[in-house]
């Protein structure tokens, strides 16, 4: 890759997450082989490949779920690789699920509220006991940050519904909602679209892009739907058999003779 094509819109500034030289070994299995992924505040960034290719794996060493056996993982230039998950989390690294994660007995906006609830916990346990500042206090600051967020993520005509009764489409907006209760700078979101027909993939898409203007957030996602992630992420990292295979904009991960070998074959690879 010429250096010339990193400069925009591949360009690093240093920001949101960085993920470098990673090396992860399972037994004899080398599921990363020294990768480096860079998700900077304000960009969608893509991670791409076909199955087994370490995409799960690259992410649970991201938010401390994998330890890595080389490599360093910083947000905003601190290094955070030896940083529990709880305490990532509360540095400001975010994520979704594949499978959803809702309180299903719960109201949608019940749901918003515990994690906003929960953020307050992490921030000062004082404040949360109601020795400092008052319980009524936190009360309305949570009911706060839960109806901008239900309003953000256009939840509010079905704010009072359980999320058991609610969609696919719908669900995944609540579990956004829970990830941004939080404020991460840094959101990791393993494919968004399961789960999701055409209209709900593309309406959650426009969202993303939307969050990521507005909120100085980071967004790095692992995404089956090419069509999804050639839309709308602006850097692309595709990785192959744990190894990097290129880096970069939509049109050149199209137009990659490369890409196009390694998913040869493999029907329903993200
Ligand atoms: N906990 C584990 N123990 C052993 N092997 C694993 C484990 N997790 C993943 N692997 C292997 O590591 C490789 C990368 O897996 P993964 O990160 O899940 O790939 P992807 O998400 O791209 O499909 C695969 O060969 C997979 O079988
Ligand atoms: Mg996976």
């Amino acid at each position: 890759m010429s250096p010339d094509i990193r400069l925009d819109p591949g360009a690093y500034d240093g920001s949101g997450l960085r993920a470098v030289g990673v090396v992860v070994r399972f037994g004899g299995l080398v599921a990363l082989g020294g990768v480096t992924v860079e998700a900077p505040r304000g960009r969608i960034t893509g991670l791409i490949g076909p199955n087994g290719a370490g995409k799960t794996t690259m992410f649970n060493v991201c938010c401390g779920f994998q330890k890595a056996d080389e490599g360093t993982v910083t947000l905003d230039g601190k290094d955070i690789s030896h940083e529990s998950p709880a305490r990532r989390a509360r540095l400001g690294i975010g994520r979704t699920f594949q499978r959803m994660e809702l309180f299903g007995s719960l109201t949608v906006r019940e749901n918003v509220e515990l994690a906003a609830e929960a953020a307050h916990v992490g921030d000062d346990p004082l404040t949360q006991l109601g020795i400092v500042g008052g319980r009524g206090k936190v009360r309305r600051e949570v009911k706060a940050t839960a109806d901008e967020l239900i309003r953000d993520t256009g939840l509010e005509p079905i704010h009072d519904r359980l999320a058991s009764e609610i969609s696919a489409g719908q669900g995944r907006l609540v579990e956004l909602a829970r990830a941004l209760a939080r404020g991460p700078k840094l959101l990791l979101l393993d494919e968004p679209s399961s789960g999701l027909d055409a209209a709900e993939s593309a309406e959650f898409a426009q969202l993303l892009v939307r969050l990521v203007s507005d909120r100085d957030l980071g967004i790095l996602m692992v995404e089956h739907d090419m069509s999804l992630v050639l839309t709308i992420c602006q850097w692309i990292h595709v990785l192959d058999f744990g190894k990097p295979l290129m880096n970069g904009t939509p049109q050149q991960v199209r137009t990659s003779e490369e890409v196009r070998a390694a998913y040869l074959g493999q029907e329903g690879a993200a």
